[in-house]
């Protein structure tokens, strides 16, 4: 799929997010660790995860942090409201960048959080000028090596990177990765802990499940938007890899 297709696909997803009934799907399937319901994932984060993220990356006020593919920029936001840190979040669907950035207004987090329209491995931001890189369920997306180049080219010499891969059995980019550390290593940032998430796959099928049991009523609400979102739950594609990913810049 070229990128417009891509970004026009992700852009009519966003509109879905704000159905009634596929958030409480969200609700009913992370209950045993919830993300704030405010932060609105289109992933499959857990609060214990985005912890274990602000724990790796250790900021606080005065530190710069990137959030590449922030979608509706919950992660950028809780990450800012937990450490203190400027958060910038990027991601290439101008339609989640726009609601991203209306979500920071009314959080009063607006000095602090910003929202940036680009490709994740070309953001244009300015080279070691962040202490710290955050990604949750989007690098699969791009290309291995340019995302980890434009990581390390972000980074401080020192800086951290702390993220969540999912890594789809068919991918949505040429190259396949369940292991990062070769394209981590070749750009020269420092592998730490490179490891698959807990309770997977069992959390995607809660949520898939979730969303079938709901089907009715997401018809209801949504009409035939519904039907992508209907047909993933039923046939769910299939996942290789979920991995949490801690890295030193050289
Ligand atoms: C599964 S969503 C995750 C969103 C967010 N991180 C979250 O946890 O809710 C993946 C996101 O990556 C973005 N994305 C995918 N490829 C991208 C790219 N090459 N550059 C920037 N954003 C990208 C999509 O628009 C989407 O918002």
């Amino acid at each position: 799929m070229d990128e417009d297709a891509s970004v026009k696909g992700f852009n009519r997803a966003f509109r879905v997010l704000d159905s009634k009934v596929y958030r409480e799907a969200v609700r009913a399937s992370s209950q045993a660790d919830p993300v704030p319901e405010w932060v609105v994932p289109f992933s499959f984060i857990r609060g214990s995860e985005l912890q274990r993220i602000a724990a790796h990356l250790a900021v606080d006020e005065g530190a710069a942090v990137v959030d590449l593919g922030c979608g509706l920029g919950g992660t950028a936001l809780w990450i800012a409201e937990r450490t203190g840190a400027k958060v910038t979040g990027v991601d290439w669907a101008s339609e989640a960048v726009e609601s991203a950035s209306e979500h920071a207004q009314r959080r009063g987090q607006a000095d602090r959080v910003s929202f940036l329209v680009a490709n994740m491995t070309e953001t244009g931001l300015e080279s070691g000028s962040f202490d710290g890189v955050t990604s949750v369920d989007a690098i699969m997306f791009a290309d291995p090596d340019l995302v980890c180049a434009e990581m390390a080219r972000l980074l401080r010499h020192g800086g951290k990177v702390a993220l969540i891969a999912i890594e789809p059995e068919i991918p949505v980019r040429e190259t396949a990765v369940t292991d990062y550390r070769p394209y981590f290593d070749r750009a020269g940032l420092e592998v730490g802990i490179h490891e698959p998430t807990p309770d997977w796959p069992e959390n995607r099928e809660r949520f898939f499940g979730a969303l079938r049991e709901r089907a009715a009523r997401l018809r209801e609400e949504l009409g035939e938007a519904a039907e992508p979102l209907l047909d993933e739950a039923q046939t769910p594609p299939g996942v290789s890899a979920r991995v949490f990913i801690t890295a030193t810049k050289r």
